[in-house]
């Protein structure tokens, strides 16, 4: 078929030519032909830790050329050797010329309170839509939307689900599990108290890494029949008393794990951490006291590989 001056035909074109020839390339060459032949990706929020993992795994799947990653803070992202563009989520002037040339985007949730989140989405959405970009994939969380603190956020990323659902783009959703890092990060104070201590009760988390999402979400840009699936992107759910086990394992330490109530936990949080943040971890501990993060995976539909074992995360 002729396009002319097409540009979206053109491409149509050759990846239907790549796809039809598939056969006779090299299992490498074939991966790299299996998406969108030649396009351009972008990855939003490239200088947060989630991005920066996504954008480091993509330069190996299709190379640095074929890659923009979008900041609101550009300086911060100009490690990651790639073409960096300005893009605050709350200004759509900005997500306008971010995604301009664009043909799949990575929309990673934003951090702002949840009233201020689906906006925000929307305007990514908006941008990528006038646009023409092709696919949108979409970094949503796992956890219960009603019954605890952590609920609003829950909400606010099921309403971004939603919109990327209606937005006639083609799309894919990961519902991220909780990060392992913030564990890791903070052995140091487990150590000095001795203990794990939250309200998770009994109930268990499938935990996964930065990591792990990174490479999963790649799959997810570059790999047509991943599109219009929502994914649970997490490992094998363990309790607070098995993850104390497992970093004592690894770090030789002596954690033990004792739980204390929701109300009691919240209110120590919130003195350290203030009321916003308080109330969010709060809540995702109550999360996983009623079991709303220990949801079924499937990771390795999305990845193409199995997420690695709880013990294998902690080892990092
Ligand atoms: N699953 C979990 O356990 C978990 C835990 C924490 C957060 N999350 C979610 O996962 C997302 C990514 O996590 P992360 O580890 O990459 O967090 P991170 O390292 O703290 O990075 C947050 C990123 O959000 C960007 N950002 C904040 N407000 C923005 C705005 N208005 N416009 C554009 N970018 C904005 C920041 O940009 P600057 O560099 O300009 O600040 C930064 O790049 C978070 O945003 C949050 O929604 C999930």
């Amino acid at each position: 078929m002729s396009c002319g001056k097409n540009e979206n035909c053109y491409r149509q074109n050759v990846s239907n030519y790549l796809s039809n020839f598939g056969q006779f390339l090299d299992p490498q060459q074939k991966l790299r032909n299996s998406i969108l032949a030649e396009m351009k990706v972008a990855v939003t929020s490239a200088s947060g830790q989630l991005g920066s993992a996504v954008v480091k795994q993509l330069i190996k799947d299709v190379g640095k050329d074929n890659l923009v990653g979008i900041a609101r803070t550009p300086e911060k992202a100009s490690h990651l050797d790639v073409e960096i563009r300005k893009g605050d989520y709350n200004s759509r002037q900005e997500l306008d010329k971010a995604l301009l040339g664009v043909d799949a985007v990575l929309l990673i949730s934003g951090m702002d309170v949840p009233e201020k989140r689906i906006q925000q989405h929307r305007n990514v959405i908006a941008a990528a839509k006038v646009n023409d970009v092709q696919k949108i994939v979409y970094t949503s969380i796992v956890g219960d939307a009603q019954k605890t603190a952590f609920s609003p956020i829950v909400h606010s990323n099921r309403q971004t689900e939603k919109d990327i659902q209606d937005s006639g783009l083609q799309w894919a959703i990961g519902r991220n599990g909780i990060y392992i890092e913030p564990d890791l990060e903070f052995i140091d104070h487990y150590v000095k108290a001795g203990e794990i201590s939250n309200c998770a009760g009994d109930g268990k988390c499938a935990y996964t890494s930065r990591g792990e999402l990174g490479y999963a979400y790649t799959k997810m840009l570059l790999h047509r029949d991943r599109d219009g699936k929502v994914y649970n992107l997490v490992g094998e759910g363990i309790s607070q008393a098995h993850l104390a086990e497992l970093i004592n394992k690894v770090y030789h330490t002596q954690l033990v794990y004792r739980p204390v109530s929701v109300e009691s936990f919240e209110r120590e949080r919130k003195e350290v951490l203030g009321d916003f943040i308080g109330t969010v971890i709060a809540g995702i501990y109550e999360g996983i006291s009623i079991g709303a993060f220990d949801v079924e995976s499937h990771f390795n539909n999305a990845a193409g590989r199995p997420h690695k074992a709880p013990l294998a995360l902690i080892e990092g």
